[in-house]
């Protein structure tokens, strides 16, 4: 049991939840600071609604694909997690787009936008687009 509780408790540390401003310069030092004309401003919008800004955030879809990490990013399409068929366009695993640092889930996500743009992603859709999205790096001097 103790085990047990030990285990769920590195799982919880693990989890890196970025603050805003964080993953903003995060964000910026990883080139995505005006990427194909999006702003910083949108591109934190987007983590906010696709994954709270938690690295280590997954979700099911209901066609049988996943969604991993910061930027959601599909298993069908993106990466490849070794059980679903994938066309793994970023030619990474998806375990890579759940790590503290987001370098790698950048790249993907710069891949998608190169390949899609940024209405690939439905949250990004829903909640930011014709938005005034500066409240999202307001104040972190970015
Ligand atoms: C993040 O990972 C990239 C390579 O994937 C590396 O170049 C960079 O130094 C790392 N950043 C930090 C802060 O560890």
């Amino acid at each position: 049991m103790k085990a047990l509780v030990f285990l769920l408790l590195l799982v919880v540390v693990t989890a890196k939840q970025y603050d805003r401003c964080d993953l903003a310069r995060a964000m910026k030092a990883n080139g995505m600071a005006g990427y194909r004309g999006i702003s910083l401003a949108n591109w934190v919008c987007l983590a906010k609604h696709e994954s709270g800004y938690n690295t280590q955030a997954i979700n099911h879809n209901s066609d049988g694909s996943t969604d991993y990490g910061i930027f959601q990013i599909n298993n069908r399409w993106w990466c490849n997690n070794g059980k679903f068929h994938s066309a793994n366009g970023c030619k990474i695993s998806c375990s890579q787009l759940l790590t503290d640092n987001i370098s790698q889930a950048a790249e993907c996500a710069k891949i998608i936008v190169r390949q899609q743009g940024i209405t690939a992603w439905v949250a990004w859709r829903k909640y930011c687009r014709g938005r005034d999205v500066s409240s999202y790096v307001a104040g972190c001097g970015v």
